[in-house]
């Protein structure tokens, strides 16, 4: 006999973990970032498209697949896999699906989150360098950057103090852990970007020069680039969906291994919409209404001046080809310097922001491992959690060491991504049959989905992941990943399969034994 798995206890405490979980680095730092490198306003015309189309159906998707693992005790993909794969196939064959799924899963929750605690560490010490003063007298923002980032006890400090307190919320568990840390974070989020975009939209042009204002880099993301996106059509695409992915926290198994704590009966439809809807208010709304607005009404201070020399635009091209992750760190603190006083605690607050944003992700990274040494390994949570801070911190040995790997291991994972999102449909929808899904889907609902949107799962979503990931695959692997990156992700390849594989035997040796193929 099980014992009782964990509930969320309280609907709103749920909403907000999912949101939580959600909302990232990827809504502040990565979406602008992709406008304004893709074509600006323009970019939002594929970037719904791939809402509409990808997010929305394999969020639902993904809900319906952890619910229904979780009916089952499984909060990881590759009994979940298997389970909905056993509705058309035999056995072995199901078995292949629930290895896949559990490979890519354990592959994301390991390496993405390796790095990812590391820009969350950033984040943590640039609150304390924002606050404390330490970047304000520096010749350049940019070398104090490298400087931190070669300070290899201090990056693994604040990295420490960030993953042991992730250690600690895991550990009390779902309902009395996670739930109760993002009530209180999420809140705390949305009002200090609020406040944020308040601030930036006040400040009008603050060096008194009226080509350079918040406004102007609010209009300058926000203004449609029509021939860049004819241009580029193909790759503004692959970055406006491979963006939905990311910022939904789909093909990750993490969206999977929170909806696992509901009941049976617990309605997925309207809280998938609802997970959506919250993270995109604090991405097109929020997260496009900060940064960039910052660096366009201070640019004179942060373009190189013979970049400067050439005109406004030259310098807006310049900050769109610069923006990007390390901006946040670089360019930025230099913002906060000219605002004075007032930039420590608006420094703060954005790294504070950030840090809040990146920490109620990567909970739901922490938590999928330690449920998969929890409830595939027996292993109990409160060790399961030291245990999961060893894995990270030695996959964050490579990122702090090895120049390029970061980035590569990155590239990686936002291919590996839409792969498993379109596994989630072959499994989710294909294999356990469209019908049983939208059975599924609507069980509990609080709202219908019109019955378009079934099609649209079942044809339009797949054709639309599949088509691009087979370009993508070859350049990934001949020009973009060195030998370290690629050691890591095939070992985490392995060690997934192996781990599902061991997690599927376990509990359903029996009916593999009976030796059945098909
Ligand atoms: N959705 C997250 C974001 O926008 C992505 C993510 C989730 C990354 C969990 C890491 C861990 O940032
Ligand atoms: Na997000």
């Amino acid at each position: 006999q099980m014992e009782q798995r964990d509930k969320w206890a309280t609907k709103i405490g749920l909403i907000l973990a999912m949101a939580g979980n959600a909302i990232g680095l990827g809504n502040f730092v990565r979406f602008p970032t992709q406008v304004a490198g893709n074509g600006g306003g323009a970019f939002m015309v594929p970037y719904f498209l791939a809402l509409f189309l990808l997010g929305i159906p394999v969020m639902w998707v993904e809900w319906v697949q952890g619910r229904y693992g979780g009916k089952y005790g499984h909060g990881t993909l590759g009994p979940t896999f298997y389970l909905m794969a056993r509705e058309s196939l035999k056995p072995r064959s199901a078995l292949i699906f629930g290895l896949i799924g559990g490979a890519l899963a354990f592959a994301t929750t390991t390496l993405l989150n390796s790095y990812y605690l590391h820009l969350i560490g950033w984040s943590a010490a640039y609150s304390w360098f924002s606050i404390s003063g330490a970047y304000f007298n520096v010749e350049s923002t940019a070398k104090f950057f490298e400087s931190y980032l070669s300070n290899h006890g201090l990056v693994f400090l604040f990295w420490g103090i960030t993953v042991v307190l992730l250690a600690i919320a895991v550990g009390q568990g779902v309902s009395k852990g996670i739930e109760r840390w993002v009530k209180v974070m999420m809140p705390l989020l949305y009002v200090f970007a609020v406040i944020l975009v308040i601030y930036v939209f006040a400040l009008g042009s603050p060096l008194g020069q009226p080509q350079w204002s918040t406004i102007k880099g609010f209009e300058f993301i926000w203004s449609p680039n029509w021939t860049y996106l004819k241009e580029h059509l193909w790759s503004v695409m692959l970055a406006a969906s491979g963006q939905i992915f990311f910022t939904l926290s789909l093909g990750m198994g993490i969206i999977q291994n929170y909806a696992s704590y509901l009941g049976p009966k617990d309605d997925v439809a309207l809280s998938g919409l609802a997970t959506v809807s919250l993270n995109e208010f604090a991405e097109v709304v929020l997260g496009g209404s900060i940064a960039v607005p910052l660096a366009v009404a201070y640019a004179p201070k942060i373009v190189p001046p013979e970049v400067l020399a050439k005109g406004s635009n030259a310098a807006l091209q310049w900050i769109s080809e610069n923006f990007g992750l390390g901006f946040s760190y670089t360019s930025l603190p230099n913002i906060f310097v000219q605002m004075g006083t007032a930039g420590r605690f608006f420094g703060a607050l954005w790294f504070l922001l950030l840090w809040f944003a990146g920490f109620t992700s990567a909970i739901a990274m922490y938590n999928y491992l330690t449920a998969l040494l929890e409830e595939d390994l027996g292993i109990s949570r409160k060790t399961g959690t030291w245990i999961v801070f060893i894995i990270y911190f030695l996959l964050g040995i490579p990122v702090v060491y090895i120049n390029g790997y970061l980035d590569q291991v990155d590239a990686w994972i936002s291919f590996q991504l839409a792969l498993l999102a379109l596994f989630d449909i072959i499994v989710g929808v294909w294999l356990f049959k469209p019908d049983n899904f939208w059975k599924e889907l609507h069980e509990g609902a609080l709202i219908n989905v019109p019955e378009f949107y079934k099609w649209i799962t079942v044809i339009i979503a797949p054709i639309f992941i599949a088509l691009p990931l087979f370009g993508t695959f070859t350049d990934l692997v001949s020009k973009t990943l060195g030998w370290p990156a690629k050691i890591a992700i095939i070992a985490m390849l392995i060690i997934g399969a192996i781990e599902a594989y061991y997690a599927i035997k376990k509990k359903y040796g029996e009916e593999l034994e009976k030796n059945e193929v098909i």
